[in-house]
């Protein structure tokens, strides 16, 4: 009997080594505890052996399954303590490591250039203005004074938008992509009376091909200030005050007479050449200047298309090219690369 218990226990010890979790566990305890198992047959027999023997019998039955019992739970034990340290293990979390760093993003430059202009003209007392797209023939040409004939207004050099269902196909007010923020001028001085001083910045659409200084779509900053007295004098103060804001004291500047159909006189402003410094090089198309504006005070016939009295009043206004600004201010040589979203490029931008 005593050899039977002990190939019993030693077997279920074997059985109890390669049991890994909880099923094998509840396997071992059916075969070594169940019904059909050797110890359940044992106890069946009891009948059969001598009536003084069973005491002693049933006793050692008993102590048996004890043993066998505290055999599987200390595997148990043994098993949910060696689960636990693989998962602390697993899960342990190295304070030491140094972190992931996430990818930040940047602004573009010509977002920040925007906001770099919005706070320049707001600190000189200029209203910012938001315009549109999509404008009209109306504000883009006829109320800036622009002739019939003039060569701007060609479907060669402006995207005009096909008549929709919306407007009468004959209409000779079509729409198009504005080709100048100077609609923005037409739409302030229709809407308000003067004093006037405001700022539109925003994108203009003209059929140019894309070479390094030339893109189909650019930006530019309309500026027009109406009021009593106001002269050329301002004008010139308020560009220069603008090009030391935004480039340094020691800017070089320059003025040259121009013509635009809504301002008399005109001038475009020019500003030394960021590369070669008046030397003459590509970038300035050997000038040694770069052109960053058109300029001039209103139009008479501006005033009266939109209903602002010319006798009493006048004023300036200016459009200065956005992109070029971005490019002298950041050392960009080529304006495709402000459009093209190359991350190598944007992501030097901070
Ligand atoms: N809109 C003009 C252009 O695109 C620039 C300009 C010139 C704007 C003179 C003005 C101005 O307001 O007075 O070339």
């Amino acid at each position: 009997m005593n050899r039977e218990f002990d190939d019993l226990l030693h077997e279920l010890k074997q059985s109890l080594k390669i049991a890994e979790n909880d099923y094998d566990l509840n396997n071992i305890r059916s075969q070594f505890l169940g019904k059909k198992s050797r110890i359940s047959k044992m106890m069946k027999q009891i009948g059969s052996i001598e009536p003084a023997k069973r005491p002693l019998f049933g006793k050692k039955i008993n102590e048996i399954k004890q043993q066998i019992d505290s055999l599987i739970v200390s595997r148990a034990d043994e098993i949910e303590q060696h689960q636990y340290e693989e998962t602390l293990a697993k899960e342990q979390v190295d304070l030491t490591m140094p972190g992931v760093q996430p990818p930040v993003g940047s602004l573009h430059p010509l977002t920040l250039m925007r906001r770099e202009l919005e706070d320049i003209f707001i600190s000189l007392g200029f209203d910012v203005v938001e315009g549109y797209d999509i404008e009209d023939e109306y504000h883009n040409f006829d109320a800036l004074n622009t002739p019939e004939n003039h060569p701007a207004r060609n479907e060669m050099d402006t995207f005009y938008i096909k008549a929709s269902n919306t407007r009468p196909k004959q209409s000779n007010n079509r729409l198009l992509l504005r080709s100048q923020t100077s609609t923005m001028q037409v739409r302030t001085m229709e809407n308000n009376q003067p004093p006037i001083k405001m700022v539109s910045i925003g994108r203009c659409y003209r059929n140019d091909k894309p070479d390094k200084s030339h893109s189909p779509f650019f930006h530019q900053m309309e500026g027009l200030t109406v009021d009593e007295g106001i002269n050329f004098l301002d004008l010139r103060d308020i560009l220069i005050k603008f090009a030391r804001l935004m480039f340094g004291e020691s800017i070089q500047w320059r003025f040259r007479p121009h013509y635009f159909p809504f301002t008399e006189p005109s001038a475009e402003f020019d500003i030394r050449c960021f590369k070669c410094y008046g030397e003459g090089c590509s970038i300035c198309k050997q000038s040694g200047w770069i052109e960053i504006g058109g300029a001039g005070m209103v139009d008479t016939n501006v005033f009266d298309i939109v209903g602002i009295d010319s006798e009493k009043y006048t004023g300036y206004a200016f459009g200065l090219g956005i992109d070029r600004i971005t490019m002298l201010k950041y050392r960009i040589p080529d304006i495709r690369l402000l459009f093209e979203n190359d991350l190598r490029f944007l992501e030097q931008f901070r």
